[in-house]
C-alpha cells in the first residue's frame, strides 16, 4: 500500500472547504440570501407545492401541469408501507425507540419490493414514505392505529392527515408545505455530504439516505427547535421576557433559536417561516402564542446585541420552525423527523448529482502518530 501524498492543508470540520459543486441551492451567509435551484427561497417557498419543489430539485426545472400531475400520482401511488416496514415500526414502538431512529430504521427497509438498480422508483419510494413512517410510527408510539394515506390529499395535507386522522384545512397544509419548502435544501450541510459520500461508492440511494438520517439525528445537525419552544414557554407572558433572557445571558447561556454558523445576518429561511406563522396564527393557533415568541424574539435581539456587541447574533431558523410547528400541532418530539421529511427530498437530489459526476469522495488524512514501532511479543511488553 503507498503513502497518502497530502497536498492541502487540514481543515477541521472542512470548513471552508468546496467538497462539491451544486446548482441545488446556494447559501450566502453574509448577505442573507439562500436561493433553491435558482428560485429565492422567499419567492418560492409560500407559492410552490412541495411536489413542484421536488420536481425542480430532480429535473431543474418546474413542472407542467401534466408533468405535475404524474410526479404528484407517482409519489402518492408509493405511500403505503411495506409488511415488513410496519412490523418493525411496531417492534421499535413497544421499545419506545425515538421517532429519528425508528426512521433510520424502517427507511433501510425501503429496498423491499423495490430493485436496487431501479433508482427513480427507490427516490419516489423514499419521499413517498418518510411522512408515512413517521405518522405511523408516532401514532403506535401513543398505542393508535396507523392511519392509511388518502392518495386525493397531497403530499403534505397526507401527512398532517396520517399523523391525526382527520383532514387538515387549508391553511395548515400550506403552513406545513411552507415549512418542507423553505428547509428542503441547504448547501452541503453534514447529512447532504454524507448522502452524497455513500452514494458516491456506487451503493444504492437506500443506503445513502439511511446513512444520511444518521448524520442528521445529531444535536448538532438535526437542531433542537424544541428548546427554543420551551424558551418562549417558560417566559409565558411578555413582561417576563426581559428579565428571564438576562438572567440566562448573565449565567453564559446561550440563547435557543438565535445564533448561526453560515448566517450573519437575519437567516432568509425564518423569514418565510415568520411568515407562514403569522398567517398560521391568525386562522388556526394561538395567537396570543405568536405575539408572545415575537416579543421574545425582539427582546433577545436586543439583549444579544447588548451581551454579544459585534458578533451578529440574528434569529435562526430553529426559532420559527418550533413556533410554526407547535402550531400546527405537531410535538417537540416530531420536529426533527419532520425536518427529514422535507430533507430526504433534498439529499435524493444531491445523490443524482453525485452520480452524475461519477467520481468517489476520499479526501485524505495527514497521519499525526507514532513511526518506527516494532512489534514484539505480548510477554515481553
Ligand atoms: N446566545 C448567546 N450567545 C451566543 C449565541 C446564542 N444563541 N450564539 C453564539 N453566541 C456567542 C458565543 O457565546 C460567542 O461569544 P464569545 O465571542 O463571547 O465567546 C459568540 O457568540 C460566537 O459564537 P460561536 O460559538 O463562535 O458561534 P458558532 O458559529 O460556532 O455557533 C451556533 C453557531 C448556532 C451553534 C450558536 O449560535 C448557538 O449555539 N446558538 C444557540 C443554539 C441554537 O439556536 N442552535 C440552533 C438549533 S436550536
Amino acid at each position: 500500500m503507498s503513502g497518502e501524498m497530502i497536498s492541502g492543508a487540514f481543515e477541521p470540520g472542512l470548513e471552508g472547504i468546496v467538497a462539491a459543486e451544486t446548482r441545488l441551492s446556494s447559501v450566502d451567509g453574509e448577505a442573507g440570501e439562500l436561493i433553491v435551484a435558482g428560485f429565492p427561497v422567499e419567492d418560492i417557498a409560500s407559492r410552490a407545492s412541495f411536489e413542484e419543489i421536488v420536481y425542480l430539485l430532480w429535473h431543474d426545472a418546474l413542472p407542467s401541469v401534466e408533468q405535475l400531475a404524474e410526479f404528484r400520482e407517482a409519489l402518492a401511488a408509493k405511500r403505503s408501507l411495506p409488511g415488513a416496514t410496519m412490523g418493525l415500526l411496531r417492534a421499535a414502538a413497544s421499545e419506545k425507540v425515538s421517532v429519528m431512529d425508528a426512521l433510520r430504521m424502517a427507511a433501510g427497509t425501503l429496498s423491499l419490493g423495490i430493485p436496487e438498480d431501479d433508482a427513480h422508483e427507490q427516490a419516489l419510494a423514499l419521499v413517498a414514505r418518510f411522512p408515512a413512517i413517521v405518522a405511523a410510527y408516532w401514532r403506535l408510539l401513543r398505542g393508535e392505529e396507523p392511519v392509511d394515506p388518502a392518495p386525493e390529499l397531497e403530499h403534505a395535507a397526507n401527512y398532517l392527515y396520517m399523523l391525526s386522522g382527520e383532514k387538515p384545512g387549508d391553511n395548515s397544509a400550506r403552513a406545513l408545505e411552507t415549512y418542507l419548502n423553505t428547509v428542503v435544501d441547504h448547501g452541503l450541510n453534514a447529512s447532504t455530504f454524507a448522502a452524497r459520500v455513500i452514494v458516491s461508492t456506487r451503493s444504492d440511494l437506500v443506503s445513502a439516505i439511511t446513512g444520511a438520517i444518521g448524520a442528521l439525528k445529531g444535536p448538532l445537525h438535526g437542531g433542537a427547535p424544541g428548546p427554543a419552544l420551551d424558551t418562549v414557554f417558560e417566559i409565558g407572558k411578555k413582561v417576563r421576557a426581559e428579565g428571564y433572557l438576562r438572567e440566562k445571558l448573565e449565567r453564559g447561556e446561550r440563547l435557543m433559536g438565535f445564533g448561526h454558523r453560515v448566517y450573519k445576518v437575519r437567516d432568509p429561511r425564518a423569514d418565510v417561516l415568520a411568515a407562514a406563522a403569522e398567517r398560521l396564527y391568525a386562522t388556526e393557533a394561538d395567537r396570543k402564542l405568536y405575539e408572545l415568541a415575537l416579543h421574545v424574539e425582539k427582546t433577545a435581539l436586543k439583549l444579544l446585541e447588548e451581551y454579544k456587541p459585534g458578533r451578529r447574533l440574528q434569529t435562526n431558523v430553529e426559532f420559527y420552525t418550533a413556533l410554526l410547528l407547535h402550531g400546527l400541532g405537531l410535538p417537540a418530539e416530531l420536529f426533527a423527523p419532520t425536518f427529514a421529511v422535507s430533507r430526504v427530498a433534498g439529499w435524493l437530489a444531491h445523490c443524482f448529482e453525485q452520480q452524475e459526476s461519477g467520481r468517489i469522495i476520499r479526501p485524505q488524512s495527514a497521519y499525526i502518530g507514532a513511526r518506527n514501532r516494532r512489534w514484539i511479543p505480548p510477554e515481553q511488553r
